[in-house]
């Protein structure tokens, strides 16, 4: 089996379009490779294994995984940095690191094979976008331990486009090569974009007049309100690309521009399965809960059953043989309990997107008063609604979140410029309960 060089069939890799059963058949073939390859190489996978007495060679079908130990964030943070690793460091030829907001960064690790499979899975994600060879791309995701700017940059690469590596922040910057370069995709993160079509507003270039054809957003939440403000604006084709450093970077999984119905896993890769998230147990597809993956041909650091957080359900697939994900409401920690009710920000921005007045940028701050939750939600208004009546804005937004999410918000507008910017993955939400 040689994953590294995909069969093509017209524009699409054969694999892209078999039949379930040639997919079932391999994915079985993989996942036993992968699970032997981590229990035989990996101490802490044999341990956990062990434990639970499961061996690989029990597993007989695919649904057989669910006797496996999960891996979680938890379980890479007590190994740092290298425990994971399942073949020896000289063969590893890459290191990438999510920063993680408190403690060690999670480490991850990649053979030769591994980066090659990587660049393939992601020269597939911009072809399902619509890219081809000769196509230039704007790469705004962040370059360095972050996943975003190099794999983007590999996948564009070997699919024989023309890379623009520009990495995140330097706004003035990417408004002018974005002119002068004229690519004809950009990969950023949704609100990064955002304040980079603010930055072209402000310099009076017209978003709609340059030549970007389409924009592949993702490495956070963002929803489908956001993609028509997006897409109108910019009068590009907006599509949704996810994926996690822990089992590759971006191009886990890819929104084909032909559906635009959220992004087909590359399960020839990558191996979904939702969970309860409080009991483990499995969930059958179309039910919503957490998201999880077992690598199926990763080399440097297999992971098995990582629990990603993220919260959605299995679809069926459409434009490809491959399942899909439905958007991602959010992750399970960025899950707020507002007297009793939950909320995720995912919730809010779609009913900020439905004010006319206001722009795309928010922050959500909580805050305690007494036993009582309070939630205070920052927006601004657009330049072009500057004289809008504050207070009808305020009370068009409080009544939507009121009636859509069941909550009360205190509702704070401000002048346009004045909700801070992303450069990457937006900080929405800050959470001040427990902060004295
Ligand atoms: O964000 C990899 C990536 C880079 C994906 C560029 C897409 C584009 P991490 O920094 O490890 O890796 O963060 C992974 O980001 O578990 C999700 O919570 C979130 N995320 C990534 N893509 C999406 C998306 C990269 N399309 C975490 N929609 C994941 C929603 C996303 N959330």
């Amino acid at each position: 089996m040689n994953y590294q060089q995909p069969m093509m069939r017209g524009s699409l890799e054969e694999i892209e379009t078999a039949s379930i059963d040639e997919l079932r058949s391999l994915q079985l073939r993989r996942m036993r490779w992968s699970l032997a390859h981590a229990y035989n190489n990996v101490p802490h996978f044999k341990q956990k294994c062990d434990e639970k007495g499961v061996h690989p060679h029990e597993l007989k079908s695919l649904e057989d995984l669910k006797h496996f130990p999960f891996t979680t964030k938890q379980d890479l943070r007590d190994n740092y940095p290298y425990g994971m690793f399942a073949i020896p460091m000289e063969d590893v030829v890459r290191i990438h690191a999510s920063s993680g907001t408190t403690g060690k960064p999670t480490v991850v690790g990649y053979s030769q094979n591994d980066i090659d499979t990587w660049a393939n899975v992601v020269a597939r994600s911009i072809r399902a976008a619509g890219g081809h060879r000769g196509d230039k791309v704007h790469v705004a995701y962040g370059y360095g331990l972050f996943t975003g700017g190099l794999g983007a940059h590999y996948g564009a690469e070997r699919l024989g486009c023309t890379v623009i590596p520009m990495s995140g922040g330097q706004t003035e910057k990417q408004v002018q090569l974005i002119q002068d370069f004229e690519p004809d995709l950009i990969m950023v993160t949704p609100s990064y974009f955002l304040n980079i079509l603010d930055e072209m507003e402000r310099q009076g270039v017209d978003p709609r007049k340059i030549r970007l054809r389409t924009g592949i957003f993702g490495a956070e939440p963002w929803t489908g309100e956001m993609r028509k403000s997006i897409e109108e604006r910019a009068g590009i084709d907006a599509v949704d690309i996810y994926g996690l450093s822990e089992v590759m970077g971006p191009g886990v999984a890819m929104e084909c521009i032909e559906t635009k119905d959220g992004p087909t896993i590359w399960e020839d890769h990558f191996y979904p399965e939702i969970i309860d998230p409080n009991t483990g147990e499995v969930l059958p597809d179309g039910e919503y809960g957490e998201l999880v993956f077992t690598s199926l041909t990763k080399e440097a650091m297999p992971v098995v059953r990582y629990r990603t957080r993220d919260l959605t359900r299995l679809l069926p697939g459409t434009a490809r043989s491959m399942r899909r994900i439905d958007k991602i409401t959010g992750r399970s920690d960025d899950m707020l309990i507002i007297r009793g009710v939950n909320v995720f920000p995912t919730q809010i921005e779609e009913q900020i997107l439905k004010v006319e007045a206001l722009a795309p940028h928010y922050e959500i701050v909580v805050t305690k008063n007494g036993n009582l939750d309070m939630v205070e939600v920052k927006v601004e208004l657009t330049p072009a609604a500057t004289a809008a009546n504050k207070d009808a804005v305020t009370k068009e937004l409080s009544h939507h979140i009121k009636s859509y999410i069941g909550i009360s918000t205190r509702i704070t507008i401000g002048e346009p410029g004045t909700i801070a910017r992303s450069e990457g993955k937006a900080q929405r939400v800050s959470d001040l309960r427990n902060k004295g």
